[in-house]
């Protein structure tokens, strides 16, 4: 289902409001809340609100455990454009979450570890009993997680090679497009499709395009997002910029 928000602050508090009622049903049993997360502009409100509802509400990230999307390759955590440091900065740093329950793909490997890597990310997700939640932003090529243009709907985590349209959105953070990274290690298309709950979020017109694509579009490899309408548990969350061209 497809839902428009009139803004990205009601929308992101919505998406924030779904997260915290997950981690507040599994404590009341004693179980840990399992979150599949993204980083990126899109769900910068949705960590704010996090944070608030954990300053100021009490919510507690004891029991939860963090997956990330993706991280650039080769990527140092300590760098600003890392996506270790978006973590810290927009969410982890505010909020009680032990340090070893976060897991973001590792962009320090060598070549040859990748694959290993990124076999124990699958295997310790289904440790975990599973994601409760993925949140996913959409990329101008149609990606989710850095799946572009070409990614099958069962692929796994790996080290993939970025869409040029990507690394030119990317530019801006890194100074340059020749300074943003080639590669990057992702969640496949099958790692977020077995989340019990997924959530895309897009803001603004400069995503209206390819939202009309991912929605309405012919389920194709070509915009990895369409698989996403094969999926039951999946909500689009959008403002009315991102949906404006919608029929
Ligand atoms: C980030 C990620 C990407 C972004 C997408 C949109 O972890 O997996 O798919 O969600 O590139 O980026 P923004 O939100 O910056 O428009």
């Amino acid at each position: 289902p497809v839902t428009v928000y009139p803004n990205q602050d009601v929308a992101s508090i919505h998406v924030a409001n779904r997260i915290a009622s997950i981690i507040r049903e599994k404590q009341a049993k004693g179980e840990t809340a399992v979150l599949g997360l993204a980083t990126g502009a899109t769900p910068i409100k949705v960590y704010k609100e996090l944070v608030r509802l954990h300053k100021e509400e009490g919510l507690s990230f004891k029991n939860v455990v963090t997956f990330n999307l993706d991280e650039y390759y080769p990527m140092q955590p300590t760098s600003p454009q890392s996506y270790v440091t978006f973590m810290n900065k927009n969410l982890f740093d505010h909020v009680d979450i032990p340090r070893e329950n976060i897991n973001i793909p590792d962009g320090t490997l060598s070549e040859d570890k990748v694959q290993a890597f990124c076999e124990a990310y699958e295997q310790k997700i289904s440790d975990f009993g599973g994601i409760d939640i993925q949140i996913l932003g959409i990329g101008r090529t149609g990606h989710i997680g850095f799946n572009e243009p070409g990614s099958a709907p069962n692929s796994g985590t790996r080290l993939v090679t970025l869409d040029d349209l990507t690394r030119r959105d990317a530019s801006h953070d890194f100074g340059g497009k020749e300074n943003v990274p080639t590669k990057a290690i992702t969640m496949g298309v099958g790692t977020i499709f077995k989340a019990r709950e997924i959530i895309l979020m897009a803001w603004n017109e400069k995503k209206a395009e390819i939202i009309k694509k991912a929605v309405e579009g012919e389920i194709s490899s070509e915009i990895p997002a369409t698989y996403l309408q094969l999926s039951d548990n999946v909500e689009f969350v959008l403002d009315q910029g991102a949906a404006s061209l919608l029929t």
